[in-house]
């Protein structure tokens, strides 16, 4: 097997070797002054990709290790909350928060579709005695290529109380999610995205009227307890040993992500996704999600009713050493996803959709060899 792979996933992503020769330092005092020094580092840089003034803890945890301590943070057994989910994480945070014993409502869409604001807007309208705590969804919804629109939903709120947690973890600097002028009130993100580092961190912003409830919740919690993570942040460090490595990494990856800024990395994002639908277009595929809330993290591309899911991904693997994820769930079968996040350049993304092509075509699909290299490499030349 071939060391040089080409990582075309919605996470992990590919780590730049900046990044991987920062992780490769020796151990330090996890409760020593260089310790107290890089988390608080980290921790300013991490606000600045949030977009906010509001505490941020970083937790040794997956992606999902966020999600829990969103949802146990917040929430007394018999509470009520709202999930809006249009996809497999969405869903998670429906089995999250009842494993929390709260009252879950669920907002479900088809996935592929987006959350409609509206919806958000009448189901809070209808709860006049202002039950619900806590209204959750995705920034981006990773399993179907869906970008919400956060702004919007936080505009639906209205002045209903309920706070606002949003699972940030693949869309996070690839594209834009204001936390403070959007009034998000927990926003989570995850290292293995567009942060270019190994999985194993996760970080959580907390505003001041979720930091209300952090007091008074009753569910379980300890090794995510926010109570206990801000008092250790007052001393410059966690409650338990943090992932050292990763933290030398999100150093490096924090310095690589605000030196090229953050408008400068939702532009490419946004390219690399006009190249994977220029590209779908030109051999005649179709993208499950609609154009409008198209992710700039991840693209789903239906699989011709002829060819099988796996076949593509592991021809893909096979023949070209490029790495692509299949559906999640219910899509598992009927969709391919590309993830064009964080350390990827257009070469990968081309080279990555030449072998898409060949692939298709050596499966047998009617594809003209070319046709989508082209349109995408013609986004490319433009830059955008
Ligand atoms: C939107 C979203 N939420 C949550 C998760 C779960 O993160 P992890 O697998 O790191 O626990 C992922 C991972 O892909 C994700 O994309």
């Amino acid at each position: 097997m071939w060391e040089k792979q080409i990582l075309l996933l919605p996470g992990p992503t590919q780590v730049p070797p900046k990044v991987m020769r920062a992780m490769a330092a020796q151990q330090i005092n996890h409760r020593g002054p260089e310790a107290k020094e890089m988390l608080y580092e980290v921790t300013e840089g991490i606000k600045k990709v949030f977009q906010t003034t509001n505490d941020v803890f970083i937790l040794t945890a997956s992606g999902t290790g966020g999600m829990e301590a969103a949802v146990s943070n917040i929430i007394c057994p018999g509470d009520k909350v709202l999930v809006a989910s249009n996809g497999s994480f969405g869903e998670r945070f429906v089995k999250i928060c009842r494993a929390f014993g709260a009252d879950v409502e669920v907002l479900e869409y088809q996935w592929g579709e987006p959350i409609n604001p509206d919806d958000i807007a009448y189901h809070l309208e209808q709860d006049k005695k202002h039950q619900i705590k806590a209204v959750f969804f995705q920034h981006n919804e990773t399993s179907t290529g869906v970008l919400n629109d956060v702004k919007a939903i936080s505009e639906a709120r209205g002045n209903h109380p309920a706070l606002l947690v949003v699972d940030a973890i693949s869309g996070l600097a690839a594209a834009d999610l204001q936390v403070d002028n959007w009034g998000i009130d927990i926003a989570i993100c995850g290292s293995q995205k567009a942060f270019m580092i190994p999985p194993g961190l996760a970080a959580l912003s907390v505003s001041e009227r979720a930091w209300e409830l952090v007091e008074r919740a009753t569910a379980s919690r300890f090794y995510f307890d926010l109570r206990l993570a801000k008092k250790f942040f007052e001393k410059g460090q966690t409650p338990f040993t943090p992932a050292l490595s990763l933290l030398f990494g999100l150093k490096e990856s924090l310095k690589i992500i605000l030196e090229e800024g953050l408008e400068n990395s939702f532009k490419r994002h946004e390219m690399y996704k006009n190249m994977v639908w220029a590209a779908a277009e030109a051999l005649d595929l179709e993208m499950l999600a609609p154009r409008e809330a198209a992710s700039p993290a991840v693209s789903a591309i239906k699989v011709p009713p002829e060819i099988g899911a796996d076949d593509i991904v592991n021809k893909l693997l096979n023949d070209f050493n490029v790495v692509i994820a299949e559906g999640q769930g219910k899509l598992n079968g009927k969709i391919i996803r590309i993830g064009h996040l964080g350390y990827v350049d257009g070469l990968d993304l081309l080279a990555g959709l030449s072998a898409l092509e060949i692939t298709l075509y050596r499966l047998g699909h009617d594809v003209t060899i070319g046709a989508g290299v082209k349109a995408a490499e013609e986004v490319l030349r433009r830059g955008g």
